[in-house]
């Protein structure tokens, strides 16, 4: 298996809102490429520990082999699902966790998932190829209403209904496969724009249907609540995300003042010169808290 490509993003910033000391135990619940687990478990050092989590077992088994002789523990799980993976370590609470969601570049380039728009693999779009259905089983089975509101409400794709006649009358010939099959399908069903886009035409239809396929928002919701309860009082919380939905979730989350003390008034986005050298940096968005009712610097001090 080759190395990872992934470029973590805002690696500075999610360092200076985790605010990781030496000895400490946080979870990365999405170790992707590993660049911030890396970074975090350097800064908790060998008194300390990360808990890398991620679905993709590809992920897990390329960190382990990246990541050997660091204070990290493995474990292939939904973030959702922290506390089990905390409870099968015998780990209690934790000092901080970091979210950082979506896909990543390492997952984008593996043609045989289907993440990218000229895979001739099929149209998988899973984190965990052994859970769930394939998108290209969802595109060839669904009402066409039905994949039309998931077109439009997850990808926020305005051609939604025209993309769902275009997918419905297609695969009345044959069923849908590969990915590059389906890109040209959403291509065609778009009318072309002048000038062109920046983006894929098919960009928003393939995040609809990963978001759909792997339920990200539910576990994004489902973490944001349960993350809380394993958190030692003053720990922290860092969710990056790339959807305006999965942002609007954090922010929400964030919000609630008997849980958090927000440190971030608006999202924190990556610099000019991030964006320059990481693309894909564009759209994130980080968010921070801190659990509330932690005694404040001032008051450890008396
Ligand atoms: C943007 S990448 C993370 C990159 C990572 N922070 C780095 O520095 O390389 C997102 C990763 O989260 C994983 N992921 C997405 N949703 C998940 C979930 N609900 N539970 C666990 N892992 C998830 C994906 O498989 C992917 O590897």
């Amino acid at each position: 298996m080759s190395s990872s490509i992934h470029t973590s993003v805002l690696p500075a910033e999610v360092m200076s809102f985790l605010a990781v000391k030496p000895g400490t135990r946080v979870v990365d619940g999405t170790l992707g490429g590993g660049g911030h687990t890396r970074l975090l478990a350097e800064a908790v050092g060998p008194d300390g520990l990360v808990i890398a989590i991620d679905r993709d077992p590809a992920a897990i088994d390329r960190g382990a082999r990246e990541l050997a002789g660091l204070p990290v523990r493995f474990a292939q799980a939904n973030y959702c699902d922290i506390p089990e993976v905390l409870d099968a370590l015998s780990i209690d609470k934790v000092d901080g966790v970091l979210l950082d969601v979506g896909l990543s570049s390492d997952q984008l380039s593996d043609h045989d998932r289907g993440f990218s728009f000229d895979s001739e693999g099929p149209l998988d779009l899973r984190f965990d190829p052994t859970e769930g259905e394939p998108a290209w089983r969802m595109v060839n089975r669904m009402k066409p209403e039905s994949l039309a509101d998931i077109i439009f409400e997850y990808g926020e794709e305005r051609f939604s209904r025209r993309i769902a006649r275009r997918i419905a009358a297609v695969r009345e010939k044959q069923p849908i496969r590969s990915a590059k099959e389906f890109a040209r399908l959403v291509t065609s069903a778009i009318p072309r724009q002048y000038p062109p886009p920046r983006i894929h035409p098919a960009t928003r239809t393939f995040q609809a249907l990963r978001i759909a396929v792997n339920q990200e928002l539910k576990s994004l919701r489902i973490a944001l609540e349960r993350i809380p309860t394993r958190l030692a009082p003053g720990g922290r919380l860092v969710v990056i995300s790339f959807h305006s939905l999965e942002d609007r979730l954090a922010k929400q989350a964030l919000r609630n003042k008997q849980v958090w003390e927000c440190l971030t008034r608006s999202p924190v986005e990556a610099s000019d010169e991030e964006v320059q050298r990481n693309p894909r940096s564009r759209s994130a968005k980080l968010r921070a808290a801190q659990l509330a009712g932690a005694p404040s610097d001032s008051q450890l001090g008396q």
